[in-house]
């Protein structure tokens, strides 16, 4: 049986090519089996879940649920914000509360870059990162990519995808990049000089701040949310003079699609500011 070469999904910086084609493999078979009248499969049958959100989360905390469920596994949902977490336990101290009820497998959001590598050293779990604050969401890229493919084709390769907006605060961005990276894209990030990370064009990232160019260049564009929370206290805009000036510029309209002489793929991981980024 092939294997993915890791024992925990951390982030994609830690998958080799191979990986993300098996899991897209998986993936295909499992998407079949959700067109089906009967959704559910014995894939996880006699293996317990705990879904720990230590973060607000709608679309990937219901995706993983109904997804577990699906392959039949026994599921426990976690939030931060109801549990001991508020009495002082630490993180180690919880997970492993959790572990001793024999729970094999933790997902979890956390707002701290690292959180999903430091537990996956020191519990004896496999840990699934659904999002470690500005660090990595690889399940988000991988869901990404694979959408990426049933759009423009199985062979990323040469594709162009721009990658729009906050990227300084955005971990979807990180790990879109790595995984475009690993199948061969060419990647382009495109936002105001302020959120956009110096250390990018050492990732063989092109790095643009005019949307225009970016719509006549790209394949597909992923739009992503200005993450006023990680901007600084009371969600002050402090990289850019004001959201209007930021949609001015950034924003994605039907009018600024026009420009593109073929057809382009328009995509926004969730949530959306509606009218900011994309109207
Ligand atoms: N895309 C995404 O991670 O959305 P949530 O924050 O709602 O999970």
């Amino acid at each position: 049986m092939e294997q993915l070469s890791v024992n925990h999904l951390l982030g994609i910086k830690y998958l080799k090519k191979e990986d993300i084609q098996l899991i897209f493999k998986t993936a295909d078979h499992f998407k079949e089996v959700i067109n089906r009248p009967i959704k559910k499969v014995p894939s996880l049958r006699d293996i317990t879940i705990a879904n720990l959100f230590f973060e607000n989360s709608t679309r990937t905390k219901l995706s993983f649920e109904l997804a577990e469920k699906r392959l039949s596994a026994d599921v426990i949902n976690f939030s931060a914000s109801q549990s001991s977490v508020k009495k002082g336990e630490t993180l180690i101290d919880t997970v492993n509360n959790i572990l001793a009820m024999k729970v094999d497998l933790i997902v979890m959001r956390h707002p701290n870059p690292g959180a999903a590598l430091f537990l996956s050293k020191n519990v004896d779990a496999c840990i699934i990162n659904a999002g470690d604050g500005t660090h990595e969401h690889p399940t988000q890229a991988l869901l990404d990519t694979f959408s990426l493919r049933e759009a423009l084709g199985d062979d990323l390769t040469g594709k162009n995808i721009a990658i729009v907006g906050d990227i300084q605060h955005s971990r979807v961005a990180l790990s879109n990049i790595e995984a475009l990276k690993l199948l061969g894209a060419n990647v382009r990030v495109c936002g105001p000089e302020t959120l956009i990370p110096k250390h990018l064009q050492s990732m063989g990232v092109e790095v643009s701040h005019d949307l225009d160019d970016t719509i006549r260049w790209a394949d597909a564009l992923n739009m992503l949310r200005i993450q006023l929370e990680r901007q600084g206290p009371s969600d002050a805009v402090r990289f850019f003079p004001t959201l209007r000036e930021y949609t001015m510029r950034f924003g994605l309209t039907l009018e600024r699609l026009g420009q593109s002489d073929s057809p382009v793929v328009i995509m926004h991981p969730g949530p959306i500011n509606r009218g900011v980024e994309i109207s």
